[in-house]
């Protein structure tokens, strides 16, 4: 039996909706076949978009949606993908895996699929081989008002009179790499250079911007680029709302057949995302610019070795979910929901037949991973008030559980993960200044084994199910399974839990 206390009186924050992100890159089968089928398809679709994928993401309340890339964004010309003339080009992954980019989706028809699905607009710049005129040139084309400009004008021709809404504009992606391999002051000089053109055109005299500036941080655990980047942005006029980092928690063994040994290599890893915001957050708090430069982690997730997918290797980074990646997905965002006081949004990557996908689709079948099942369990922490919770006797990853809790309207909603492959755990919840209102409810998300994932031949293999109340709000989670937990509280009440030992520091 493990007791997690909920800390009631202690809340962290509200945690933005934004932490619930996704990522879409023109990348292998991301779109191509993806996402995106084309209008003209027999597969039932949306304008193009594959219509499970928009059904499945309406299920989930996707809050924003990052876009074109990562490293593809380094190389897009935003006029490639608009109006009826639409040129096919060497994107950035053509090398890797042969295929031309056709622009059939570009900023009108992502739009259209934000709108879709109801999620805000994240849109990467081109840093590395663009002009800041050219990007924004692209800016004002999205959100110049109604026939003002003649860029307005051609938006209107292209279908879209009224301007876009776009929440957040990423300035590059990855600079330090595939990004135009920059060292930090050179990128944070670049950073400000675009900043502050695009900036100044989504400026209004009241003080509001239309739409926010994201400056893009670090690899991992390169807390050099951090203090660098933070210092020279931070130390000027230029117009910042965040900075990204991404962590990539790699593989350990196949995507699927994997070991024991290899589940606990791959938690192992995946639980530094926790110490890599504390860290970097740390350097932005020391920099005074924690106000202007909150963290968001733009890419996250596991990264198996490609060829477990449905098309069998033929789309670049296509790989399997099984149940490991989602007790990764639920540490990783019980990690977020602990710290949103520090991170402002982050995005999973990447949505459909890449790394660590909610959906996998090939022709007419698509399927839901145990990675979206997660997303779907963890929905009601979106804009909710986080509070703390901590995990008695929780040192040995083996014998681990990971947890978070929010409150929004009364209802508290603990979620959970079994980081043992081996040991089933029963989850003891004990609510400190509140009380409990009812019995709630609980569900369980687990399939017959750590590599249980869901395939086009049984899509079911991983669900999530109902667990009866039995009146204690125990919870016994099975090795390798995540868990949420929603009841009604009444707060202010005195705490009952006197004679219990007061909870430590380990969350
Ligand atoms: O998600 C795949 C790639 O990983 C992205 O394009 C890049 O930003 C990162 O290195």
């Amino acid at each position: 039996m493990k007791t997690v206390y909920l800390v009631y009186p202690e809340k962290l924050g509200k945690i933005a909706p934004e932490l619930y992100g996704h990522f879409t890159e023109h990348i292998g089968g991301m779109f191509r076949g993806g996402v995106w089928v084309g209008r003209d398809s027999a597969i039932p679709n949306i304008r193009g978009f594959r219509k499970a994928v928009v059904e499945g993401l309406r299920r989930i309340a996707p809050p924003v949606i990052r876009w074109p890339g990562g490293c593809f964004a380094e190389t897009y010309h935003w006029r490639d993908g608009i109006g009826s003339d639409r040129p096919v080009r060497a994107g950035w992954w053509t090398s890797w895996d042969g295929r031309a980019e056709t622009n059939e989706v570009g900023t009108h028809e992502f739009l259209d699929f934000c709108g879709m699905v109801g999620a805000k607009a994240y849109l990467a710049v081109n840093v590395t081989s663009v002009t800041p005129m050219e990007a924004r040139d692209w800016v004002e084309y999205c959100t110049a008002p109604r026939g003002s400009t003649t860029l307005a004008l051609e938006r209107e021709k292209n279908g879209s009179p009224e301007p876009f809404d776009i929440a957040y504009w990423g300035i590059g992606n990855e600079n330090w790499g595939g990004g135009g391999n920059m060292t930090p002051e050179f990128y944070a000089l670049e950073y400000r250079r675009f900043a502050t053109v695009i900036g100044n055109l989504l400026q209004r005299r009241n003080g509001e911007r239309l739409g926010e500036l994201i400056c893009g941080g670090a690899n991992g655990r390169d807390y050099a680029w951090t203090r660098a980047l933070t210092g020279s942005v931070s130390g000027s006029e230029a117009p910042v709302d965040g900075m990204s980092f991404h962590f990539y928690c790699g593989t350990a063994g196949d995507a699927v057949d994997f070991s024991t040994e290899n589940w606990y290599a791959l938690l192992e890893r995946a639980e530094r995302m926790e110490d890599l915001i504390r860290r970097h957050y740390a350097i932005v708090q020391g920099y005074g610019a924690e106000d202007r430069m909150k963290l968001v982690v733009d890419e996250w997730g596991c990264w198996h070795a490609e060829g477990s997918g449905p098309s069998g290797g033929q789309n670049l980074f296509e790989q399997q979910s099984t149940m490991r990646d989602a007790v990764v997905t639920a540490l990783t965002l019980n990690i977020f929901n602990n710290h949103c006081d520090k991170v402002r949004m982050a995005n999973v990557a990447q949505l459909c037949n890449n790394l660590h996908s909610l959906f996998l689709a090939d022709g007419p079948d698509c399927i839901v991973t145990p990675t979206y099942r997660v997303f779907e369990l963890f929905r009601p922490h979106q804009g909710a008030e986080a509070i703390r919770t901590v995990v008695e006797d929780n040192g040995d990853l083996a014998s681990r559980v990971s947890a978070s809790a929010s409150v929004k309207d009364g209802v508290l909603t603990l979620t959970l993960a079994n980081c043992s492959c081996e040991e089933s755990v029963t989850v003891d919840p004990v609510l400190l200044g509140a009380e409990w209102d009812g019995t709630g409810k609980a569900y369980l998300l687990c399939g017959d084994s750590m590599q249980a994932h869901n395939t086009f031949a049984r899509p079911d293999a991983v669900v999530t199910r109902e667990v009866p109340p039995d009146g204690t709000h125990r919870l016994t989670l099975p090795p390798a399974a995540v868990a949420m937990l929603q009841v009604r509280v009444r707060s202010g009440a005195p705490d009952a839990e006197t004679d219990r030992p007061t909870p430590g520091t380990r969350g």
